[in-house]
């Protein structure tokens, strides 16, 4: 690690001891895709108020949005009078070129996402990608299987989704020793349109043989139950995207058509980074890790 690397993870954890605290405790960890600064506020704020520790989660497309030095600079400065652990990570990354910048730039964690590739091909760019990271102590997330939906520029229609195979995954998680496993179980980004059928007898078996924390994608709008017995069965991860997106969106229309004639953005700001900290603080509750920092 050069000094610059040095100076922007002192204060960020890398998500390996955290995720391990939460397997063996049967918690999971949230893991909430940010947009911009408010919600990275919003975010940490959240796990302070919680005492949980928390991952600040990057879609590739806000990081090329906004740049790898902006979301540093917010990272930091919100760091320095923080005292939770927090890991930055990169969420579904296709792209290495962009995963060693954000390891450059001082993410401490990524997500390879090669699974639209054929099994040989991901195990290999996975491989690739714990080699470039584990040296920097950055902490590595790969998937198998497709999952269904739409995140970031990765569109997985239902008909091409499918599940990830336990024998594969044991295979792949022996050969990639990746920090946390993100196995296609049943769940789906986006909205839900009916019940999700979650693969729970897949969950379990890959959890337990791969011995890896596993990262529950697609947690918005999964059912407080569901939550609790996919943490049971071994996922230290939960990421939240689309219920962010609806905070932001929503903190800000309502504040507005309710004070219509009131022109004061920073009142604007402040009703979207209360509801967006308000449902950030709900889902740490619910999967244990309040009070776990
Ligand atoms: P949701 O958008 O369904 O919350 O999924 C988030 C996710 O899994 C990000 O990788």
């Amino acid at each position: 690690m050069n000094d610059v690397e040095k100076d922007t993870r002192m204060t960020l954890e890398n998500m390996s001891q955290m995720l391990k605290e939460a397997q063996d405790n049967k918690y999971a960890v949230g893991a909430f895709n940010i947009l911009d600064y408010n919600s990275t506020k919003a975010v940490v704020q959240a796990a302070e108020d919680a005492n949980a520790p928390v991952i600040i989660q990057t879609s590739a497309k806000t990081v090329i949005f906004w740049g790898c030095s902006a979301i540093i600079c917010w990272v930091k400065e919100l760091l320095s009078s923080s005292k939770v652990p927090i890991a930055l990570h990169l969420d579904h990354c296709k792209d290495l070129q962009l995963i060693a910048e954000c390891i450059k730039a001082g993410w401490s964690s990524v997500m390879i996402d090669a699974s639209s590739k054929p099994f040989e091909e991901n195990l290999a760019l996975s491989r690739q990608v714990v080699e470039m990271a584990r040296p920097k102590d950055v902490s590595v997330e790969a998937e198998l299987g497709a999952i269904v939906g739409v995140e970031d520029d990765i569109h997985v229609k239902q008909q091409d989704a499918h599940l990830a195979d336990p024998e594969q995954a044991i295979r792949f998680c022996a050969q990639v020793k990746p920090d946390c496993f993100a196995p296609a179980i049943g769940t789906a980004h986006g909205v839900y349109k009916g019940e999700p059928k979650i693969a729970y007898d897949r969950l379990e078996e890959i959890a337990a043989k791969t011995a890896i924390p596993i990262a529950l994608h697609g947690g918005t709008g999964l059912a407080d139950d569901v939550f609790k017995k996919c943490i049971s069965l071994g996922c230290a991860k939960v990421n939240i995207s689309t219920q962010l997106k609806y905070a932001f969106i929503d903190g800000f229309v309502a504040y507005h058509n309710a004070h219509n004639t009131e022109y004061n953005p920073l009142n604007v700001i402040d009703a979207q980074f209360n509801k967006l900290k308000a449902g950030i603080i709900e889902k740490i509750n619910l999967f244990g890790s309040a009070g776990k920092a």
